[in-house]
């Protein structure tokens, strides 16, 4: 990371030692921080993803330009886990929107064990029953909700259909402001949320009707 010095300790006493001069600060090597995250590598590939061309052209356009996406099909033909592989095909966050990241998941407690530095963007798929509050964010001492959550990486709102408009409604402001302020009697705390809103749905409450995609 440019501009950072990073020195590793394996516990206080460590670091305790350093700050009175008596070690170097080298106890431990960055490689094995960077085992660790390597061990993070992702398992989710479009290879598994047999036949739907068209509906992968459009993801790969939408994932290019940062579109948000609807896409409406009958159950089973693969609209969750194509979903699911799209921070897969976004670029490599910059070091900067990885600092954000890990900046939000670090305040929310968030943080995978053993990781320093969110590397991989976000992917976040909220069930239709979510609270206003862990969506949007809030709470006493308000705190990032799912769409800052999903802030450099994808939100994903599977079953469309079944998310209340009131919900719905609550989203317009964090995607158009790709930001959102939460104001608390301790003071108006702004997070961002910046995403790509990927949606899915059935056809119909039966599921099934003919397939097709909008962008
Ligand atoms: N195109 C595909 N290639 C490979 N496997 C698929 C494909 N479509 C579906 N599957 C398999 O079927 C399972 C169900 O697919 P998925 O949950 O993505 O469907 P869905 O369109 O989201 O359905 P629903 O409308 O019921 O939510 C997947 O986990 C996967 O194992
Ligand atoms: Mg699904």
């Amino acid at each position: 990371m440019h501009g950072v010095e990073i020195l590793g300790f394996y516990d206080l006493t460590g670091v305790v030692r350093y700050l009175e001069g008596k070690t170097s600060g080298i106890e431990m090597h960055m490689e094995e921080n960077e085992k660790i995250l390597e061990e993070s590598e992702r398992i989710l590939d479009f290879k598994d993803v047999k036949g739907q061309d068209e509906l992968i052209e459009a993801v790969v356009l939408a994932a290019a330009g940062g579109h948000n996406m609807l896409m409406v099909g009958e159950p089973g033909c693969g609209k969750t886990m194509i979903a699911q592989r799209i921070p897969t095909i976004l670029p490599e966050m910059t070091e900067e929107e990885c600092l954000e990241v890990t900046k939000i998941y670090s305040i929310s407690g968030l943080l995978p064990n053993g990781h320093t530095l969110m590397k991989y963007r976000p992917f976040r798929a909220p069930h239709h029953n979510a609270s206003l509050n862990a969506l949007i964010g809030g709470g006493a001492n308000a705190m990032p909700g799912e769409v800052s959550l999903a802030h450099n990486g994808v939100l994903f709102l599977d079953e469309l259909a079944e998310f209340s408009r009131r919900t719905l409604d609550a989203l317009r402001q964090p995607i158009e402001d790709k930001k959102v302020s939460i104001s608390r009697v301790n003071g108006t705390h702004t997070f961002p949320s910046n995403f790509m809103f990927i949606t899915a749905m059935n056809p119909c409450p039966c599921g099934y009707e003919l397939f097709y995609i909008r962008i």
